[in-house]
């Protein structure tokens, strides 16, 4: 059985999914260099979000046990106002490429640090596939970010012989 807080925290984590997809389908928008990779990215953040929700749907039948340890609903607010931050930063057209791909790394980043998804332990393989599957899609993000970040920060060769 879910505490009120937890079932706050749930959806707040939902709503982060959701607002790292925005992101991302502006950024394909404003970047197409980068579209592909970044549409790519946002359908698995759509994806996320239904993953969490669907964990917490199953967190109420106990085929996911939720244990959020000391996080608190405030600091997943936070981080959501920081991704809506950036949202709005990109909207008004005050990022560059190179800012969005550092920015999107150090969110992906942050929510491996934070530890998101071990707050969930599947009790069946279904819910630990679940699991598994935005925490390891989460990963593959920040590596992509990081990989695209450092290909747009080196110079190109008529920069380097200048
Ligand atoms: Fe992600």
């Amino acid at each position: 059985m879910l505490k009120e807080h937890q079932e706050k925290i749930l959806e707040l984590l939902e709503q982060l999914e959701l607002n790292m997809c925005d992101l991302y389908l502006l950024f394909a928008d404003r970047f197409p260099k980068y579209a592909d990779l970044l549409t790519t990215v946002a359908r698995q953040e759509t994806d996320h979000a239904d993953g969490i929700k669907k964990l917490h749907l199953l967190a109420g039948d106990d085929r996911v046990l939720f244990d959020e340890k000391i996080t608190k609903t405030y600091t997943v607010k936070m981080f959501i106002s920081s991704i809506q931050e950036a949202l709005a930063r990109a909207k008004s057209g005050k990022m560059s490429l190179i800012n969005a791909l550092s920015v999107s790394h150090d969110f992906e980043q942050a929510i491996l640090e934070k530890g998101f998804y071990n707050f969930f332990s599947g009790q069946d393989d279904e819910t630990r596939a679940v699991i598994r599957k935005i925490t390891e899609e989460t990963l593959d993000h920040q590596m992509k970010m990081k990989k695209a970040w450092e290909q747009e920060r080196k110079p190109t060769p008529s920069q380097a012989a200048s």
